[in-house]
């Protein structure tokens, strides 16, 4: 297991464990796993991951190269190059046939299902995750470019590596901080050739201080979106529910309203060089339509009772 920071690896013990589905040859366990639990992060970060990419193109005038740690089997990637979603990706690997053929074919099937559609992507994507498998189906499919098997927590950035993280724009990560700290982080930004812009959609439980004291090492400065968050997952059960909302509390962060309603939430935050964060206003470039969940209406159902069926309301 990472050795991590003693803050995040007691902040985990809240959390369930997914490790095996993120070693498998491909994606199948983990849309099944995480889709049953409304895992929706790569859907809701998408929309706002275009605004800013379209925002670090008009900086540095090429199509962006970015890096995305953690990134697993390429989903980010996916939903940002083509018109795909989490969601409908969670129902292509659950009907019977898909589910069927080895991961081999499985992925000549997603390679061939991937080159099909346009690519509507404002940037070059390149992946790093611990997981080697995840890693090869990512690039097998044709959704990175390139990418890197590595536990930066643990160990240093070897020389290959570094030659692919080299030119990245913008580093991202959805679902990974926590995973990660900035061990990871720092090791990249030092390997990189210029400055990144760094998109973070991270739990609000997993403070952020220590990665933006790193990114303001290296010249960035740190902000973080206002008034919105962005739903992650549901929890598993009741006690993943409660040890977050009392991790949460022991943080002093307010969990009412948002993980008190049964969600974990991210926030997003982006760390830049200071000029590019006074020449564009995070408020300016991001405009966010979605992400807290569309407004869920109560619903009716029937209800056995003494007196024959009746009609219930179930609040959302
Ligand atoms: C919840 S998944 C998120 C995947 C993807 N970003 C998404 O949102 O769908 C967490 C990912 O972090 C990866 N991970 C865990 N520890 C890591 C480490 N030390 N370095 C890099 N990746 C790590 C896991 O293998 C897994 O793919």
């Amino acid at each position: 297991m990472l050795e991590l920071g003693t803050e995040f690896s007691r902040i985990n013990q809240a959390k369930a464990i997914f490790d095996d589905i993120y070693i498998q040859e491909d994606p199948r366990s983990y849309f099944s796993v995480l889709g049953d639990l409304d895992y929706m992060i790569p859907d809701v970060a998408e929309p706002v991951i275009r605004q800013i990419l379209s925002a670090k193109a008009s900086v540095t005038g090429t199509r962006p190269v970015v890096l995305d740690v953690g990134c697993s089997y390429g989903i980010n990637a996916a939903v940002h190059r083509f018109p795909l979603t989490f969601g409908g990706l969670r129902h292509r690997y659950a009907r019977r046939e898909m589910k069927a053929v080895c991961s081999e074919e499985l992925m000549r099937l997603d390679r061939n299902f991937y080159s099909s559609w346009p690519d509507v992507g404002l940037a070059r994507f390149i992946g790093l995750d611990i997981s080697a498998p995840a890693i090869r189906y990512a690039t097998n499919a044709g959704l990175l470019d390139q990418g890197v098997v590595a536990d930066l927590e643990n160990n240093a950035l070897s020389k290959d590596d570094a030659r692919i993280v080299r030119p990245a724009d913008v580093i991202m990560s959805t679902g990974c901080i926590g995973y990660v700290t900035e061990k990871t982080f720092g090791k990249l930004l030092d390997a990189t050739e210029k400055t990144p812009w760094v998109i973070s959609f991270v739990l609000r439980m997993f403070p952020f201080d220590e990665l933006a004291k790193t990114f303001a090492q290296r010249g960035l400065v740190t902000e973080r979106l206002a008034g919105v968050t962005f739903i992650q997952r549901r929890f598993r059960d009741a006690e993943e529910f409660e040890n977050s909302l009392a991790t949460l509390a022991k943080l002093g962060v307010d969990s009412t309203g948002l993980e008190s309603e049964g969600l974990f939430h991210a926030d997003l935050i982006l760390s830049r060089p200071e000029a590019d964060a006074r020449a564009m206003p995070l408020d300016d470039i991001v405009t966010v339509a979605s992400g807290r969940g569309r407004p869920i209406a109560p619903r009716y159902v029937h209800v056995e009772s003494g007196d024959g069926l009746q009609v219930v309301t179930l609040e959302p």
